[in-house]
């Protein structure tokens, strides 16, 4: 048994380990990355919706985080983020009293692509005398949310800045389908066809005479092509930190370089039967992995293939036929998504050097409002 078996012998399964070390060196490679172009770093929170992983992207460099939802916002500001952009738009007077509480109390920034939206935000910000930044999206071709990149930005630009309460930051301009795209080339291609898009928004809301002052989108797959374009001024990489196997098939440096980005999020599983040669059965399942992103692998054992057998069971083979795995042995697994992945646990089990450190809570798991 390994130094680093023992430490966790102790640990009971399925467990969400994270491995500090790898996670500031993640940390720190984008950081570097990003002030050495001149940009800020505000890494999205969704991937670990943890504030302790929070305040030391803070503790960093990082100008702030981004929130998905409003609940993964408030989880950070109570976890002393104080900086918090929602990339999602806030709609309705439920979730925009919510809004306003939080303003009281953090720095708050919130996207619309609507201008029945941005009135109802300048009417609650107005009256209960908070201020709230807003960014205009832009659809830069992820097709969901955002305003076409013509003169509708501008517009809806020029009706914040005249809004009491509000105040015109910039744009956002996030292209996700393009952040996996494995080939560099091919994603160079993406990127830069999508951020004409924003520069074409950008240009009308200069025209318009606005300040454009922000300009923020961007993930992992796109980070090193965002450094060396310039056309966005915050970055918003959030798998970067505790990475998964769909973004270790990225290419993020040249050819033939090795990936810039370790791995330190694992799923620590137990082998729990072992009734058939050839098979162990572990206790991890649908609800302990996620599978969006495909299957799990299995960490430093490139002979073992993990597959789901069930909720709460996986299944085991070895390439190499024999399967030395005996009832009670533990292996870790890498997540293949690693977003939807932590948000089936309460805690990450930290650890340095093969230690147990303590346990993180994953305080916004789950917080989807
Ligand atoms: C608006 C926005 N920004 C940034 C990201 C971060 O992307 P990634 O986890 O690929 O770095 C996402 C991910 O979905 C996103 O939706």
């Amino acid at each position: 048994m390994s130094a680093k078996q023992e430490e966790f012998a102790e640990l009971d399964t399925p467990a969400l380990l994270l491995d500090l070390d790898q996670v500031e060196r993640n940390i720190d490679r984008y950081q570097r990355g990003a002030a050495s172009a001149g940009l800020q770093l505000r890494p999205h929170a969704k991937a670990h919706k943890c504030s302790a992983v929070g305040r030391i992207q803070v503790e960093r460099g990082a100008v702030g985080l981004c929130c998905a939802k409003l609940g993964e916002a408030e989880a950070m500001a109570a976890g002393g983020v104080r900086d918090l952009l929602v990339t999602t738009p806030v709609v309705g007077g439920l979730k925009i009293r919510r809004l306003v509480d939080l303003a009281r109390s953090a720095k708050v920034a919130v996207v619309v692509d609507d201008e029945s939206n941005i009135a109802e935000l300048a009417q609650a910000a107005g009256s209960a005398g908070v201020q709230i930044d807003v960014l205009v999206e832009v659809d830069v071709g992820q097709a969901r949310a955002g305003v076409a990149p013509g003169p509708r930005a501008a517009e809806l630009a020029t009706v914040i800045a005249r809004s009491r309460g509000l105040r015109f930051r910039g744009l956002q301009g996030y292209q996700g389908k393009l952040q996996a795209v494995a080939s560099f080339s091919d994603r160079d291609a993406l990127v830069r066809e999508a951020m004409g898009k924003l520069r074409l928004a950008s240009d009308g809301v200069r025209a318009a005479g606005l300040d454009c002052t922000v300009a923020t989108g961007g993930g992992t797959g796109s980070f090193p092509i965002d450094i060396r374009l310039g056309m966005l001024t915050e970055l918003q990489p959030g798998s970067y930190v505790t990475m998964d196997t769909a973004y270790a098939k990225v290419a993020l440096a040249g050819e033939g370089d090795e990936h810039p980005l370790g791995q330190p999020l694992t799923i620590l599983a137990s082998v729990i039967s072992k009734t058939t040669a050839g098979k162990a059965i572990v206790d991890v399942g649908w609800k302990s992995a996620s599978s969006d992103g495909g299957l799990p692998s299995v960490k430093n054992r490139s002979d073992l293939i993990f597959e789901f057998a069930g909720d709460e069971h996986g299944s085991i083979r070895s390439s190499a036929g024999e399967l030395n795995l005996a009832l009670g042995d533990r292996i870790e697994l890498i997540p293949s998504h690693c977003d939807t992945t932590v948000n089936l646990y309460d805690r990450f089990a930290v650890h340095r050097s093969g230690r147990l450190e303590g346990f993180w809570t994953i305080e916004a798991r789950g917080k989807s409002q």
